[in-house]
């Protein structure tokens, strides 16, 4: 065989494989985030800046030629993304979602009544594990439940990478990627977008930012903290590893199986709460420890990442005696007993968990928008306000309802008369806007399902 003739001459001096990693196959998991060490605590090193666009798309209901015709586009177009760009924070990470809406009216009832996942309700298959996100008891009357057709999220260290990526993919015109002229991302004339979110994680950011912005509170925030409120989030232990928010990886959330097409997806729920950092930061460093994670706490002022190993995992009759001993619940311990596993258990790919690990993962980050860059039906502000842009993922939208309930926790306040301030930290946020999306597998992410129309 004449192998020169065989050897991949367009494929070599690829910079964008330098620091190459197998894609996973989630969208979730990003490859290429390196684990810090904090005074012997294991922290992932998120992505600098992030940004997200949403939007209804711009196509005839029911023209199937269209919608085939948009997959092959995005699917090319993301493709040219990451041909430029390393899949990692050193270039762009992008997950393309998509809302209920997509799903009821842009693909037949035929097609979806087969494929999309179901939450196991009552030990059979039940809804859908897509459904809207409803209000919770806390939200203000003016929360926006949104009807997005599509989310875009990317990440990346360099600003840069991700405004020119916006740019090559939703504005007309001549653009480049590093400099290299683009082919087929343009993909504007599929979306209308509705919104455009910005923000940032980590590198001290918070407290830069917030100073340089003149936010009151800001001083009070810790230098090295990751985001406002001023502890790490993105602890390992306190993040979903591997592929574990897929729908079909733990058995029991979901009919979804690893043959199933929308296995190595995920249900993520988008919202934006605005923080009020002068009230949390008028609590002492104890009173923030306590309320951030649980009162029987003690770390001080100096460790901005407390230990979230399984054993450290507050259960439900531990989170009742916080609420009747110490009148006080925090955030994580009020959800720990949903989000991690309540025994140890077998994924369906047979790696064995010990109990307490988490199966919820968060991808949120920091912001200063008001309450974003652009809205399409709603005022923007150009006066900034401390608030967060929340992503997280569950294998079910019935999964994550549960854990947003409780940390609202209501039940618990009347149970043991527990005042707002006191449970977690709620009195201190107010939400503005919801959606819940499915993020479908890397290989199903360009418009899941046409190609079954
Ligand atoms: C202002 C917004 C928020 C901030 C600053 C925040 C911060 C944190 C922090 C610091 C932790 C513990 C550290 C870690 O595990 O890495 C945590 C855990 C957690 N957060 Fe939040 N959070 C916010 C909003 C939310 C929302 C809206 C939800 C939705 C349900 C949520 C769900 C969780 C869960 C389930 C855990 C526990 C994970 C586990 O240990 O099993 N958080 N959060």
């Amino acid at each position: 065989m004449d192998t020169a003739a065989a050897f991949d001459w367009a494929g070599v001096v690829n910079y964008a494989k330098r620091s190459y990693s197998t894609p996973p196959k989630t969208q979730y998991e990003l490859p290429g985030v390196n684990v810090e060490d904090h005074l012997g605590i294991p922290v992932a090193c998120v992505p600098l800046w992030h940004s997200v666009v949403t939007a209804r798309l711009n196509l005839q209901k029911g023209d199937k030629n269209a919608l085939r015709r948009a997959q092959s586009r995005l699917s090319a177009a993301l493709d040219e993304i990451e041909g430029v760009y390393p899949l990692n924070p050193g270039g762009i990470l992008t997950q393309v979602a998509y809302g209920l809406s997509y799903f009821q009216e842009f693909i037949p009832r035929a097609v979806t009544d087969k494929l999309m996942p179901r939450a196991i309700e009552n030990g059979k298959p039940g809804a859908w594990a897509l459904i809207d996100s409803i209000k919770f008891p806390k939200d203000p009357e003016q929360l926006v439940l949104e009807r997005n057709d599509v989310s875009f999220h990317f990440k990346s260290d360099y600003n840069e990478h991700i405004n020119d990526v916006m740019r090559a993919l939703f504005h007309p015109g001549t653009h480049a990627l590093n400099g290299i002229p683009v082919e087929n991302v343009y993909v504007g004339d599929l979306f209308n977008v509705t919104s455009i979110r910005r923000g940032f994680a980590g590198r001290g950011m918070p407290r830069t930012m917030a100073l340089r912005l003149g936010i009151p509170g800001a001083e009070k925030i810790p230098a090295g903290a990751m985001l406002f409120m001023g502890f790490t989030s993105s602890h390992v232990h306190g993040l979903a590893q591997g592929t574990l928010p897929s729908f079909e990886t733990i058995p029991g959330y979901t009919d979804q199986t690893p043959d199933s097409y929308f296995a190595h997806g995920t249900m993520m729920h988008l919202s934006h709460i605005v923080l009020d950092l002068e009230g949390w930061y008028g609590l002492e460093h104890q009173g923030r420890l306590r309320r951030m994670f649980h009162p029987r706490r003690t770390e001080g002022p100096e460790v901005l990442s407390p230990s979230q190993a399984p054993e450290t995992t507050t259960f439900k009759e531990e989170l009742e005696e916080d609420a009747k001993n110490h009148g006080v619940v925090g955030h994580n311990a009020q959800m720990q007993f949903l989000s991690r596993l309540d025994k140890d258990t077998t994924t369906v790919y047979g790696d064995r968990l010990p109990k307490g690990t988490v199966l919820f993962l968060r991808q949120d980050f920091d912001t200063v928008e008001n309450p974003f860059e652009f809205s399409s039906d709603g005022v923007v502000s150009p006066t900034p306000k401390p608030g967060v842009h929340f992503v997280g993922f569950a294998p079910s939208a019935q999964l994550f309802e549960k854990i947003r309930k409780e940390m609202d926790g209501v039940d618990l306040q009347k149970k043991y008369n527990l005042p707002n301030e006191n449970t977690g930290f709620t009195k201190f946020l107010v939400t503005t806007h919801r959606q819940n999306y499915l993020e479908p597998s890397r290989s199903h992410r360009s418009f899941p399902l046409a190609e079954m129309i």
